[in-house]
């Protein structure tokens, strides 16, 4: 074990330097440990696959981000510190989701058990309200409520970091955000994903000069191994480097932000950004087979969901069902179904509503789900319930586990991929289409899929309702694993998966991880399946029980860190799913 110390400012700034000479090296992945016993901090062991390692680890959708992260970790920073570093970088190496312009939430379990919650998600604008995305007629327009200025929430990603870092953070914090401003300002190679992922965002940025700017060269298309370089983003960075929470929220970037809502008549004022707060919040805990699950309370609706579920598949025999058999699928599917139901029924922020957690999560509410559940015969979401409206599959997740046991799971997002597709014009950031995860309007709900219900409708301040799940899970007072996913209302599904898959199968974290996924969410009602998933007769008997099934595309990305009992060691497993991910630990 090491005992943290803080790097001083002047070598901190060095971490970019020894980051891109480490990655040019090409250092091999190496999976196993490196002792200890001389002082001198173990060598980084990182790579796409699972990694193992003593004392810290970060596993992430980018490597280059997860060792950040880890060197951070290396240097004697904790946990909340080597998630704020990891969560920089990844707005600048993983642009569609890794942000400064958007929101997100932080789970952590300290060393003795108890844990916390840290919510940074956006709020609506002071100046919202719930007929806020209908058009001039009056009419719903899907254009406003996604795709426009008006989607902008007040960021929160700066801010929750800031006061995550000032709580429990022990790094110097400009140890925390110089990696990333090294990664902006020297450029980093674009890998294939990378530079194929942004090449297909361009048309949808047409309309915006300065995101055009950012993300090509004049409009032509950036391709793999070029140094794609962010200069204002580095100075956006820098200023939060020099200023922490005010070099975003007030001043030089303030302006800049308030200056593009008012060319694209956006709602944003300095007002909001100078009012933004970051809350402090109490996990959901649940309790599955002796395992202790801590997730994300409201605004988001992971915990709830995923906690509600567990307590309904606690009184079936899953194991006996075998992984992803007919019976397993059937089983989840109608859990799945309830819990999304009253996810769109009750769940919204509870500052401004009042959802009834204690019951959903409760065994006894379970049991009555339970006892609906027909063994042989799929449900039916009923038509005349509420329909669900799209949800972006956009968003990143990363685990973090650190020497002294504290672990961090952080889920955030821009919303879309690329969020707006607004990129802040001398910001150098992209800004979120978060307001899109609000309810459509008042009375709105209808069968194309818009839904009006109150709770989830924009309010000024409100947060509006989330589906990022970051979720930790101890057993006997010691942390196991620290999970995640990205994908919309599948990322509740992704997440109830890979903790089945590590308690009922007993999976390695790396199968665990990989293994394959399917996602009901009530309405509509519809069993998708991931590619290969399961064999075609097991599908057809799906589809004889009553199930709209179909296997197609992947599910999620969830990288995870894990303890392992018998060794003490952490075991970082980024996602195949992820071309570029990577864990990365010392
Ligand atoms: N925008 C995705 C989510 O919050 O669930």
């Amino acid at each position: 074990m090491l005992t943290p110390t803080r790097l001083r400012p002047g070598l901190s700034r060095l971490f970019p330097v020894l980051l891109f000479l480490i990655g040019l090296l090409g250092l091999p992945a190496c999976e196993a440990p490196q002792g200890s016993a001389s002082g001198v901090p173990d060598a980084l062991v990182e790579g796409p696959g699972p990694q193992r390692a003593a004392n810290g680890m970060v596993a992430s959708v980018n490597a280059i981000a997860s060792r950040v992260g880890a060197e951070v970790l290396r240097g004697g920073g904790n946990a909340v510190d080597a998630a704020i570093a990891t969560g920089f970088a990844l707005a600048v190496v993983h642009p569609s989701a890794g942000n400064i312009g958007g929101g997100g939430f932080m789970v952590i379990r300290f060393p003795d058990g108890t844990s916390t919650a840290w919510d940074f998600r956006e709020k609506a604008p002071l100046a919202a309200h719930p007929e806020m995305f209908l058009d001039e007629n009056g009419e719903y327009s899907r254009e406003v409520h996604h795709n426009s200025h008006v989607a902008v929430g007040v960021p929160g990603t700066v801010a929750g970091f800031a006061m995550a870092h000032e709580k429990y953070g022990s790094f110097d914090w400009t140890g925390l955000v110089d990696p990333a401003i090294g990664l902006a300002g020297d450029g980093f190679e674009l890998s294939e994903a990378l530079a194929g992922s942004i090449g297909r965002s361009l048309r949808s940025m047409e309309r915006y000069p300065a995101s055009v700017a950012k993300f090509s060269k004049d409009g032509e298309a950036y391709e793999q191994g070029e140094v794609w370089k962010q200069p204002d983003l580095a100075r956006s960075l820098e200023r939060i480097r020099d200023q922490g929470r005010d070099g975003f929220y007030l001043g030089e970037t303030a302006r800049l932000i308030v200056e593009e809502m008012e060319r694209g008549g956006g709602l944003i004022t300095e007002e909001d950004l100078a009012r933004y707060q970051p809350q402090e919040r109490t996990p959901i805990r649940g309790a599955f087979k002796g395992y202790e699950v801590i997730s994300m309370p409201p605004p988001s609706s992971g915990g709830t969901a995923l906690v509600q579920m567990l307590n309904v598949l606690e009184g079936f025999d899953l194991a006996a069902m075998g992984h992803n058999s007919t019976a397993y699928v059937h089983h989840l599917t109608e859990a799945m179904r309830r819990a999304f139901r009253d996810r769109a029924l009750h769940l919204a922020d509870a500052d401004f509503s009042d959802p009834p957690l204690e019951r959903l999560t409760s065994k006894a509410y379970a049991e009555a789900l339970r006892a609906e559940i027909q063994p042989e015969k799929a449900s039916v979401s009923s038509p005349t319930d509420i329909t669900l409206p799209v949800e972006s599959l956009e968003t990143t997740h990363y685990s973090v586990v650190d020497s002294q046991g504290m672990a961090v799971s952080v889920t955030y997002t821009l919303e879309a991929g690329y969020g707006s597709k607004i990129v802040v014009p001398g910001g150098g950031f992209l800004l979120n289409n978060e307001m899109g995860d609000f309810n459509a309007g008042p009375g709105l709900t209808n069968a194309r899929g818009l839904i009006g219900t109150e709770p989830n409708l924009a309010r000024p301040e409100q947060r509006m309702l989330s589906s990022m799940t970051p979720t930790i899970l101890a057993k006997d007072g010691k942390l196991v694993a620290v999970v995640g996913s990205p994908g919309g209302r599948t990322i509740i599904n992704s997440v109830l998966q890979v903790v089945l898959n590590l308690t009922v199968f007993d999976m390695e974290i790396h199968e665990a991880v990989a293994a394959k996924r399917f996602h009901h969410q009530w309405l509509p009602d519809a069993l998708r399946i991931e590619e290969d998933g399961m064999t075609p007769e097991a599908l057809s008997a799906l589809e004889a029980m009553g199930h709209t099934a179909r296997m197609a595309g992947s599910q999620g990305s969830t990288p995870s860190v894990f303890l392992d009992p018998e060794t003490g060691e952490l075991i970082g497993a980024p996602d195949p799913r992820d071309r570029d991910g990577g864990a990365a630990g010392y």
